[in-house]
C-alpha cells in the first residue's frame, strides 16, 4: 500500500491552493493510496523562526516523509515565488528527505504571470530534497476558480482535469504503487505524459 504526504505551504485559512491539495487527497483515496496530511499551523511558528531541528512537529513530518512513498505539496506564489512559511518547513527536512520519492507541486496565483513559479522555485527545493521523480506540477490563477454567491471558490472543471492528470502522473512514479489498480495501458500512458522525471 502506498503513502502519499501532503503539505499544504498556505497561511490563509481560506486556501485556493489547500483546495487543490484536498482534490488531490480524494483523487489518491479513489486509488486506494493512503494520505498524511500537514498544515503551517501543525508547526509551532517559533520552532520555524528559531530553526528548532529537535521540533516534534518537523519530526512527525520527517516521519511520515520516511514512510510514504511521495510528496504532493501546495503553496501560493507569494512574490513570484512559494510561501515564506513553507520554506521555513522545508528548511528543517534532511538533506535527502524526498529521496526514492516522486513528488508534485500544486500552485495558485493571482494571475497567471506567474506560472513559471512552478519550475523556477518548486522544482529545485524538490531537487534540492534529492526526490527521485518531479512530475509536473500545476499552477492556478484567479480565473480556473468559480465562486458561488456566499463567495466560496470552487476549483473549475479545467484546472480539475488537470490536476486529475497530474496525480495521475505522481501515481505511475510512486516507487512502491503496491495494489494500486490501474487499467491496462494506463500506467504507461500516464509515464508518458510525464514532463519533468530526474
Ligand atoms: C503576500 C502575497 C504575495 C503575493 N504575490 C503574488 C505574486 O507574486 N504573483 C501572483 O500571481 N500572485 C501573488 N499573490 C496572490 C496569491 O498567490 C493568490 O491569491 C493565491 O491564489 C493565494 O493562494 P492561497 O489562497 O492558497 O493562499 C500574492 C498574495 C500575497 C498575500
Amino acid at each position: 500500500m502506498s503513502t502519499v504526504v501532503l503539505l499544504a505551504g498556505s497561511p490563509s485559512p481560506q486556501s485556493k491552493s489547500s483546495l487543490l491539495l484536498k482534490r488531490a487527497s480524494q483523487v489518491l483515496s479513489g486509488f486506494g493510496i493512503q494520505t498524511r496530511h500537514f498544515q503551517l499551523c501543525d508547526f509551532p511558528p517559533a520552532d520555524l523562526i528559531e530553526a528548532r531541528w529537535d521540533s516534534p512537529a518537523i519530526k512527525a513530518l520527517i516521519d511520515a516523509l520516511g514512510a510514504s512513498d511521495g510528496l504532493i505539496l501546495s503553496t501560493p506564489v507569494y512574490k513570484a515565488a512559494y510561501s515564506g512559511a513553507l520554506k521555513t518547513v522545508l528548511d528543517l527536512l534532511p538533506e535527502r528527505a524526498l529521496e526514492h520519492k516522486a513528488a508534485l507541486a500544486l500552485v495558485t496565483g493571482g494571475s497567471p504571470a506567474h506560472l513559471l513559479a512552478v519550475d523556477y522555485a518548486l522544482q529545485p527545493v524538490l531537487s534540492a530534497l534529492k526526490a527521485r521523480h518531479i512530475v509536473g506540477g500545476v499552477y492556478a490563477s484567479e480565473r480556473d476558480f468559480v465562486t458561488d454567491e456566499q463567495g466560496r471558490a470552487t476549483p473549475g472543471d479545467a484546472i480539475v482535469q488537470r490536476l486529475d492528470d497530474a496525480v495521475g502522473r505522481l501515481i505511475a512514479h510512486l516507487p512502491n504503487p503496491g495494489n494500486v489498480l490501474l487499467q491496462a495501458g494506463q500506467l504507461e500512458q500516464r509515464v508518458s505524459h510525464a514532463l519533468i522525471s530526474v
